[in-house]
């Protein structure tokens, strides 16, 4: 029997991150499931233990350099390796340009972006030397076209977007594949929340549904599909790659 692969999913304690540690669990995947919200991460894990799937959490704030470095050090020291790094974990922020304090575009690029570079590195930095492994991350479709309120989350997944494509250059001369994922309005705490801070609750929900062509918001697990995926070695010919889990967004003018 071949060994288990070993991954870590960060904000695997909610949303897009949670449905993805478990959908690489139910895989054979042993899963490190890293998040500031640590109640959340041991849930992930009970989800996963039902379904006979092996998983560990810990505390891990993508933007704090030792944090990342000892999430690595956990995946190899009580899994014995490491073979897949999702990056996925990130906040919004809803706020005009003008509005915006320097400390809160700091936050919001100090965990969507210098976060995807910090769990790029010390994984790649593994990577290097068993010369195998993929690197996932989660952007977003304001990586290329937005609105208004949204600049600083827009602009750190457009430079999330841009990294990939610089990282899979550099992982490939190793035989490690990098590649993003944009999804769509997903049904996660992240939108829930958007939702529920608007004037018109009901309203912003039926406009994010119509606003996809499919005609509703995307689910969690469909993008945990897409990420499982990109993580087998059915891809195993992709890398620098962009895939649009947006149930037709981006195709729409
Ligand atoms: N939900 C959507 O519609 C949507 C659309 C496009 C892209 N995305 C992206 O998908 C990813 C996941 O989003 P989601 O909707 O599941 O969000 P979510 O808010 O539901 O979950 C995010 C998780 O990340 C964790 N987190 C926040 N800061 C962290 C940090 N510094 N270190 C570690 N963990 C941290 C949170 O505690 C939470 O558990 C994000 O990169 C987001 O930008 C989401």
């Amino acid at each position: 029997m071949s060994k288990a692969r070993v991954a870590i999913v960060t904000g695997a304690g909610n949303g897009i991150g949670r449905a993805s540690a478990i959908e690489f669990a139910s895989r054979g995947m042993k899963v490190v499931v890293g998040d500031i919200d640590e109640a959340g991460g041991r849930e992930t894990v009970g989800m996963i233990a039902e379904q006979q799937g092996e998983a560990i959490s810990t505390y891990m704030d993508v933007s704090d350099e030792q944090s990342v470095k000892d999430a690595v050090k956990l995946a190899l020291d009580h899994f014995g390796g490491l073979d897949i790094m999702y990056a996925n974990a990130a906040i919004e922020l809803q706020k005009y340009i003008m509005d915006i304090e320097v400390h809160e575009w700091d936050k919001v690029m100090n965990v969507n972006l210098k976060g995807v570079f910090l769990c790029s590195k010390y994984a790649l930095k593994h990577f290097m030397q068993q010369r195998s492994g993929v690197i996932l991350i989660t952007a977003s479709p304001h990586a290329l076209c937005t609105y208004e309120e949204i600049s600083a989350y827009a602009a750190s997944k457009g430079g999330v977007v841009a990294f990939n494509r610089a990282l899979a250059l550099e992982a490939a001369p190793y035989q490690v594949r990098v590649n993003c994922i944009m999804p769509g309005a997903i049904d996660t705490p992240m939108v829930q929340r958007e939702i529920a801070a608007s004037s018109d609750p009901k309203k912003l929900r039926e406009t994010l549904e119509r606003m996809h062509p499919i005609g509703r918001m995307g689910r969690p697990e469909e993008v945990a599909k897409a990420a499982a995926f990109l993580a087998s070695d059915d891809a195993s010919f992709i890398t620098g790659a962009s895939l649009a889990v947006d149930g037709g967004i981006l195709a729409k003018l």
